[in-house]
Parts: C-alpha cells; sequence; structure tokens
C-alpha cells in the first residue's frame, strides 16, 4: 500500500553547496540562476574600483535549500550542509537567505561533505533549541575508507553529544517520514534493486571496536516532493544508495511513477564507479524526469553520459540555481 506524499503547488530547491560554480550560466523555464551580483560587493584594496562581486565559493560537499509554500505560509528546510564549516552559510548570505528562517535540518548520509556545514549553521541559528535534525542512525557510524596497500583514510564522523547540545532535536529513522504536514518525504533506507548499484566496496564501518566492511551505505535516504500536475522530485545527497535505486524506491513509496526532477549527488566518480555511468544513465533515460539536475559527486564523465542521453531533460547545476516547481514548470517555456 503506497504512502500518500501531499501534493504542493509552488516550491523551489536551491543549491547552496556544490563542488562547482559557474556564474555565467543562463535561465531555462524553471531552473533560475542567481545574479552575479547578488551579494553587496566585497571590499578589494589591489582592484580601481576597490571593491568586487561577492561571488559564492565551491566545495567539495553539497547543500541545497528545499522552499516550500503551504496553506499560504513559506517553509524551509535544509538538505544536507556541505564540507567547510561556513561554506554553506556564506553562500547563504549572498542569496539573502537567513538561516533563522531554517524549520528543519536533513541529513542524507553521515559522510562529513554534507554534515561539516552544521557548525557554521548552529552557530549562525544561534544555538535555537530543539531545530529537528532527521537522520538514519548509521550515519553517526565512524567510517573509513580502505584500499588495498594503502593507509585507511578516516572520514571524520558526528559526534550525537555534539549535536544535540549544539541545539538540535534530532530524529533518527531508518523508516520512510515526513515533515511539513505530509508534503516533504524522506526516504529513510532505500531498497537496493538494481543489479548494478552495489555500493562503496572500500567503505568501512567501526562496529563494536571492530572496523566490517560497510559498501552498502544504509544511511543514504533521499528527499522527496510531489508536484502537483508533475510528479515526484528526488532530491539525493551523495546517492550511494544508487540515484535509480532511490528513484525507483521513491516511486514504490508513493505510488507516483511519473519523475518530474531528479537533483543531487549521483556518485558516479571515482576508480571503479565509473562503470556505473552507462546502466545508470540508460535507467534514469527510461523513467523519464523532465529536469535532471546532476551535482557534486556525480563527476564530469557521468554528467557528459547523462547530458548525451537525456539531453532536453540535463541542466548544469551551479551554487545559487533554483529550480522553481509549480505545474507549469517545463523547461521548453
Ligand atoms: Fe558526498
Amino acid at each position: 500500500m503506497p504512502i500518500s506524499l501531499r501534493p504542493i503547488s509552488n516550491g523551489s530547491i536551491t543549491t547552496l553547496v556544490d563542488n562547482s560554480v559557474d556564474a555565467l550560466l543562463g535561465n531555462r523555464g524553471p531552473v533560475r540562476r542567481a545574479p552575479i551580483a547578488a551579494a553587496p560587493p566585497v571590499a578589494a584594496s589591489l582592484m580601481v574600483e576597490g571593491a568586487v562581486p561577492d561571488l559564492f565559493v565551491a566545495e567539495h560537499g553539497f547543500s541545497a535549500l528545499l522552499t516550500l509554500e503551504l496553506d499560504d505560509s513559506t517553509h524551509q528546510v535544509l538538505f544536507d550542509t556541505g564540507v567547510s564549516e561556513s561554506g554553506m552559510v556564506e553562500n547563504m548570505r549572498r542569496l539573502g537567505l537567513n538561516p533563522k528562517d531554517v524549520e528543519a535540518v536533513v541529513l542524507s548520509h553521515g559522510h562529513f561533505d554534507h554534515t561539516m556545514g552544521l557548525h557554521g549553521f548552529a552557530r549562525a541559528v544561534g544555538g535555537r533549541r530543539a531545530l529537528p535534525l532527521t537522520l538514519h542512525p548509521d550515519a553517526w557510524l565512524r567510517r573509513r575508507l580502505s584500499v588495498q596497500g594503502r593507509d585507511p583514510l578516516p572520514l571524520p564522523a558526528l559526534s550525537a553529544p555534539a549535536v544535540r547540545a549544539a541545539g538540535f532535536e534530532v530524529i533518527e529513522e531508518r523508516q520512510p517520514s515526513f515533515l511539513l504536514g505530509g508534503a516533504l518525504l524522506i526516504t529513510g533506507e532505500v531498497d537496493r534493486t538494481t543489479n548494478f548499484e552495489r555500493g562503496f566496496p572500500p567503505h568501512q564501518a567501526l562496529r563494536a571496536g571492530t572496523w566490517e566492511p560497510d559498501p552498502l551505505i544504509a544511511d543514504d535516504q533521499a528527499a522527496v516532493l510531489n508536484v502537483k500536475g508533475r510528479g515526484l522530485v528526488v532530491i539525493t545527497g551523495c546517492g550511494h544508495a544508487g540515484v535509480v535505486n532511490i528513484v525507483r524506491h521513491a516511486q514504490r513509496l508513493t505510488g507516483i511513477d511519473r519523475v518530474y526532477a531528479v537533483i543531487g549527488g549521483f556518485h558516479l566518480t571515482g576508480g571503479s564507479i565509473d562503470r556505473l555511468i552507462e546502466p545508470t544513465a540508460e535507467a534514469l533515460a527510461a523513467i523519464r524526469p523532465d529536469v535532471l539536475v546532476p551535482a557534486h559527486c556525480t563527476g564530469a564523465a557521468g554528467n557528459a553520459a547523462l547530458a548525451a542521453a537525456m539531453p532536453h531533460a540535463y541542466v548544469a547545476n551551479s551554487i545559487g540555481t533554483r529550480i522553481t516547481l509549480s505545474a507549469a514548470s517545463t523547461l521548453d517555456e
């Protein structure tokens, strides 16, 4: 029995942190780019003018702001927070967004390129009590990457007591859950159903004092919206569960087949993961999303293949890019 995801008529998804930024990209239908001089200029003593535009700064991480119009009021939820302490809040400032307007935080998984920005965010909201933060309990695990012949590379982990002490009301959930009155679905653990998305082989987790293989990264989850007249919008963090698995999981959970947009990190770069590019592009093309916005860990080769497979839907992402969500949102406008 599918769960009911409340449709929305208006909303948007704004990229706050991504691996790349391109100040020259243009608008297209529902895709709106931030103006180059959106923020007040910054002083620059070596320049003739004494000031320069305050442009976005990219980093290896991901963060997006989900904005929903519900019952005549605006609601904002943060999905991931980027890899540096202040990168996300600084890009929010450049976009004229106030961290204090955020009602809840969702973490796609525990890797630090999605969680580190919690530091700057907690400071910016000034220790506001009981700000809901949703994650899968495995997001707390100590992790590392272990490649044969090399020293293991530790992946810094969040401290649960420190996160709670910073004012967050932690909601641990393995199952699907809702925010914003049933209009925002957090998938929880994603069913792995494709035969090619097999996780991240060098990934390990510390369980009961022992490092164990943890290729599936069970905490990897997505956010899902249902745009009236358009279908599902699926937002991924790093896509460790496999972006095709994630989209199909969202379809199964909601009973809605039509996919309007897929946005976020698809994890198609790095070593042998390249072999996923072709089957992923083929399977996503069969799902026929109207809008496809690969970001973060999708990589150059992944972006090229996805753009070639879905030229009508492909959108190059950049920090400050806002995808507006409404029944009228088509790329052909
Ligand atoms: Fe990531």
